[in-house]
């Protein structure tokens, strides 16, 4: 492997996202967090899998970032995540200063990364990585369509009792209470699940989906990682390959949709460049108001930042 990927935050889904990257051999990993000995002991236990899962990329764990330098996409996951009662926003606080602090060790190291982040409130935090980072917006955006579209699939194709293969679905908006999921837009085998299901079956699907993240963290105690790792690896696989991917990413808004100097879900070209494009189409009146009303409450976190 020649790329690098550098994963700030070892735990569950700073690990996660690491195991995955280097299990599929899509770039060497760098993890790091401030715990002595986790990003390691991580690192070494995950290397020592290899043999038997059959990889050859390479993996260092550290609580410094000399070896992060040279890294083609940073992954922010440090931070606190929910416990039951919280939502999202109570985290904003803590995570803000973490977040800024991330950015402005990591980048002197690499000028020229594209930062994805992770951390929540995930669309105030990619914010903060903005503004502590000073990066064009093509080069800080952040994770969370891909795993609220994932959660809308699986529940489709388990509804209709199909392959999750076969589903395709689209989550728009911040991530949180105001996501906006569009069921017109969500297929099974190129087909509208409008009409495949009935009506009251997707209403129960896009309430599952916007609470899909409180579902685990009810049972878990702690917010989920195994699928917001697996979204972030795709996310990270298309940009080290150039895929020019269409994924729903928080991407920062200069006029998309009538809205501006905002961090919403939206669906974007993902290439080396990271967001090459944010991609637009015609919202009904409901999903603008929708859409417009998530904007809001983004916002409404952009005021509270202390930076
Ligand atoms: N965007 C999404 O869809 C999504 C999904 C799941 C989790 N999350 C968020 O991701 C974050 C991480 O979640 P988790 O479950 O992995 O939490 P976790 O507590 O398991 O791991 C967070 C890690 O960050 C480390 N850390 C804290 N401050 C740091 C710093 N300054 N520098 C480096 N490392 C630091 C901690 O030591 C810890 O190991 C949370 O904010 C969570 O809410 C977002």
């Amino acid at each position: 492997m020649q790329q690098k990927v550098t994963v700030v935050g070892a735990g569950n889904v700073g690990a996660t996202v690491a195991q995955r990257i280097v299990e599929k051999e899509i770039a060497d990993v760098v993890l790091i967090d401030i715990i002595p000995g986790v990003p390691q002991g991580k690192s070494l236990d995950i290397l020592e899998s290899a043999p038997v899962e059959r990889f050859d990329a390479k993996m260092t764990g550290s609580n410094s970032y000399e070896a992060a330098a040279g890294s083609e996409v940073v992954v922010i996951t440090a931070g606190v995540p929910r416990k039951p009662g919280m939502s999202r926003d109570d985290l904003v606080a803590t995570n803000e200063s973490i977040v800024g602090d991330v950015v402005r060790k990591v980048l002197p190291g690499s000028p020229g990364a594209v930062l994805i982040v992770v951390s929540n409130p995930l669309d105030a935090m990619c914010e903060v990585a903005r503004r502590a980072s000073r990066l064009p917006r093509e080069r800080v955006f952040g994770m969370a369509g891909v795993l609220d579209s994932a959660r809308m699939r699986y529940f489709l194709a388990e509804a209709l009792g199909v392959s999750v293969e076969s589903t395709q679905a689209f989550v728009l908006g911040g991530h949180g209470d105001t996501m906006v999921p569009l069921p017109r837009y969500s297929t099974a085998g190129g087909i509208p699940v409008t009409e495949l299901l009935p009506r009251e079956k997707i209403d129960a699907i896009v309430a599952r989906t916007r609470d899909g993240g409180i579902e685990i963290v009810n049972h878990l105690k702690t917010s989920a990682w195994y699928a917001p790792s697996s979204a972030v690896v795709e996310m990270v696989d298309a940009v080290v390959k150039d895929k020019k991917k269409i994924l729903p990413c928080a991407a920062y808004l200069q006029g998309e949709y009538g809205m501006r100097d905002v961090y919403l879900g939206v669906p974007v070209k993902l290439g080396r460049g990271g967001v090459e494009q944010v991609i637009e189409f015609e919202l009904t009146a409901q999903e603008k108001a929708a859409l417009e009303k998530s904007a809001g409450h983004v916002r409404e976190l952009f005021g509270i930042l202390k930076a």
